[in-house]
């Protein structure tokens, strides 16, 4: 795990982040008015985002990181290096990066396995001065996976 802040990322990870920021602006959140936005990355550096996306019955709701990925795979997409997750309560700002919520770590998890790669996760804050990166092994140690159905 390591902290830093936006200018210090590599210009991969910071478009990344700035693909996430942008999505962030299309949640669905008339609920929380929380808005979440995530940027995946293939190993051949596509980018796909997603956005949180609500509903009146509340258990339907889904993640930034989660819609994403989904998204990914309906385009035909199932292998990614990288994801950024950025976060703010309403028009406000958010001072800690925002990291993902446990069902979005393992799905996160599944995507690493079939990738073979030990996923790259950026979380940021709004203003962008806060930076956490972390890998997936690091957020789900001994996870539930693919190897356990065998
Ligand atoms: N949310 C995300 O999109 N990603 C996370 O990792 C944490 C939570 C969303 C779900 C819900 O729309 C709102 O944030 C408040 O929980």
């Amino acid at each position: 795990m390591k902290k830093t802040t936006f200018k210090k990322l590599n210009p991969v990870q910071q478009q990344l982040v700035l693909e996430a920021a942008k999505a962030m602006e299309k949640a669905y959140n008339p609920y929380s008015h929380f808005f979440v936005g995530a940027a995946i990355m293939t190993p051949d550096k596509k980018i796909i985002t997603g956005a949180n996306v609500e509903n009146a019955a509340y258990g339907s709701c889904i993640c930034a990181e989660r819609s994403a990925l989904v998204r990914a795979n309906a385009e035909g997409v199932r292998k990614i290096s990288h994801i950024a997750v950025i976060g703010r309560p309403g028009r406000k700002t958010c001072p800690e990066p925002v990291a993902p919520c446990g069902a979005c770590r393992q799905m996160i998890f599944e995507s690493s396995q079939i990738s073979k790669i030990d996923t790259e996760i950026i979380m940021a804050n709004t203003k962008m001065d806060k930076i956490i990166i972390a890998r997936i092994s690091e957020l789900l140690p001994l996870a539930f996976g693919p190897k356990d159905l065998k």
